[in-house]
């Protein structure tokens, strides 16, 4: 039986087995390619997406657990990519070689919809399962603090 979600605001219906990690239904059923596969088992913050406004892992998180719920992906942010959090990343030039990045964002964005002001340990908190190989900590602490500012 098919399963019900809306996906940056667009009701779907998909086919997946409801125990598929929400990630592969993403990237497989759906060719959104913006959520990225990193360790598959939630342990670096790749996959993250929002669900009902909470950032999740999606490669650990399995359909069936997200029926019904409202899903934004990094695809889903803003229209044009001019999310504060999306011209912050770039006003601080923060990604190097970019592969964490689409699941930082999301991960500042579910922060940024319960914490409006967040301090950096604040950040450090919600931010700390978000791994960047490249070390980009620094920029993304203060692409956050700058798009709080316009939040
Ligand atoms: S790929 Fe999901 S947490 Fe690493
Ligand atoms: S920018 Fe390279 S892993 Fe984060």
């Amino acid at each position: 039986m098919p399963t019900k979600l809306t996906i940056n605001g667009k009701p779907q219906s998909v086919s997946s087995s409801p125990d598929t990690p929400l990630l592969w239904v993403l990237r497989d059923e759906l060719g959104m390619t913006g959520t990225k596969f990193g360790c598959g088992r939630g342990l670096c913050g790749s996959c993250t997406v929002l669900a009902n406004g909470e950032a999740i892992r999606s490669c650990s998180t399995a359909l069936e657990k997200v029926a019904g719920k409202r899903i934004v992906t990094i695809e889903g942010l803003s229209p044009d990519g001019r999310h504060p959090l999306q011209r912050a990343w770039m006003a601080e030039n923060v990604p190097q070689c970019g592969y964490c990045q689409a699941g930082q964002i999301m991960s500042a964005a579910g922060l940024l919809l319960k914490t409006k002001k967040p301090t950096d340990d604040q950040i450090d908190d919600a931010m700390g399962g978000n791994l960047c190989r490249c070390g980009t900590y620094m920029r993304i602490r203060r692409a956050i603090h700058r798009a709080a500012e316009e939040v």
